[in-house]
C-alpha cells in the first residue's frame, strides 16, 4: 500500500518569495471549524496568542501557556489543507535565551505539525531568530506594537506618531530580517512609519493597522467578523456575527420555551415494522 500522499501547503520559502507581489493573505485561527473555513481564502492562518483574549477572556496575551498554543496549534492544523500555518510563542517560551527558543519552538513544531513559529521580535530576538532559522525553525517576527510587553509598555498604543519612536521600531524591522526571519508582522504602526519599514526590508511585512503599504494583511477573525461590542480603530468589519448568534439563539430560546422546538423533523420515530411488532 502507497503511503498518504502528502498534503502541500504554502511554505515559508513561498511567503517569502511573495516580497513586493501578490498580496498575502492571512487571518487568525484557532479551532478546527474555522480554519476550515478560512483555509480556501487565506495564504497562512496564524494561531496567535491573541487566542488568549478572544477565547480564554484573558485580560491581555501574557497568560497564554504553550500548551494552549500546542493545543490550539493541533486543532488549526486539523482544519486546514492548503494554507500555511504558524503558531505564536507565547509570553515566557523564547525570550531567556535561544536555547530555550529552541526547545520550545521544536516541540510547538513536532506536536502540532505548523510550519513555522512566530515571536514578538524586539532588537535583543535578532540573536534567537538566527538560532532557530539555522536550525531548521521558520520564524515569522512581529514588531511595532508587541502586545507581550503589555506591562512594560503600559497598554496596547499605536507606534510611530512621532517620528522620535521610528528608529527603534525600524531597528526591530531590520535585526529581525536580517536575522532571516521569512516575514515580519507590523502592528499598530503609523502608515509613514509602514512604508519606510516596508521599503527597508528584504522581506514582505504583513499589517496589522499598519495600513495598505504593507505586503500582506492580517486580522484577528472574530473582530472582522464582528463578535465583539468595540473593535480597534484599523479592524474592518465584515460581518456581523454578534447580532448572527444573538438572532440564532434568541430563536432557539423561544421554540423550546414554547415547546416548537424540537418538531417532527427533529424527531427519532419508530420504525413502522417495529411499532408493528410492538
Ligand atoms: O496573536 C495574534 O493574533 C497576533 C496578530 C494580531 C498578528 O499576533
Amino acid at each position: 500500500m502507497s503511503a498518504q500522499a502528502p498534503i502541500k501547503r504554502l511554505t515559508a520559502a513561498d511567503i517569502a518569495a511573495r516580497k513586493g507581489g501578490e498580496p498575502i493573505v492571512s487571518l487568525t485561527a484557532y479551532d478546527t471549524p474555522t480554519a476550515r473555513i478560512l483555509d480556501d481564502y487565506c495564504d497562512f492562518l496564524l494561531v496567535g496568542d491573541s487566542v488568549g483574549m478572544v477565547v480564554h477572556g484573558l485580560p491581555s496575551t501574557v497568560g497564554v501557556t504553550l500548551e494552549m498554543m500546542i493545543m490550539h496549534g493541533q486543532a488549526v492544523m486539523r482544519g486546514t489543507q492548503s494554507a500555511m500555518v504558524v503558531v505564536d510563542m507565547p509570553f515566557g517560551s523564547y525570550e531567556k535565551s535561544p536555547e530555550q527558543a529552541f526547545e520550545n519552538a521544536a516541540r510547538v513544531l513536532q506536536e502540532t505539525g505548523a510550519q513555522a513559529i512566530k515571536i514578538e521580535s524586539g532588537t535583543y530576538a535578532a540573536e534567537t531568530v538566527a538560532f532557530l532559522v539555522e536550525r531548521g525553525i521558520p520564524v515569522m517576527g512581529h514588531v511595532g506594537l508587541r502586545p507581550q510587553a503589555v506591562n512594560v509598555t503600559g497598554g496596547f498604543r499605536a507606534k510611530g506618531k512621532n517620528t522620535q519612536e521610528w528608529a527603534s521600531v525600524l531597528a526591530e524591522a531590520q535585526a529581525t530580517a536580517d536575522a532571516g526571519a521569512f516575514a515580519i508582522v507590523v502592528e499598530g504602526v503609523a502608515e509613514d512609519l509602514a512604508k519606510e519599514i516596508t521599503g527597508s526590508i528584504a522581506v514582505p511585512t504583513i499589517g496589522i493597522g499598519a495600513s495598505s503599504v504593507c505586503d500582506g494583511q492580517i486580522l484577528v477573525t472574530q473582530d472582522m467578523l464582528g463578535l465583539f461590542d468595540w473593535t480597534p480603530k484599523f479592524v474592518k468589519r465584515y460581518g456581523d456575527m454578534k447580532k448572527d448568534i444573538k438572532t440564532a439563539v434568541s430563536d432557539y430560546a423561544t421554540e423550546v420555551r414554547e415547546r416548537r422546538f424540537p418538531s417532527a423533523a427533529q424527531v427519532y420515530s419508530l420504525k413502522p415494522k417495529l411499532a408493528e411488532n410492538g
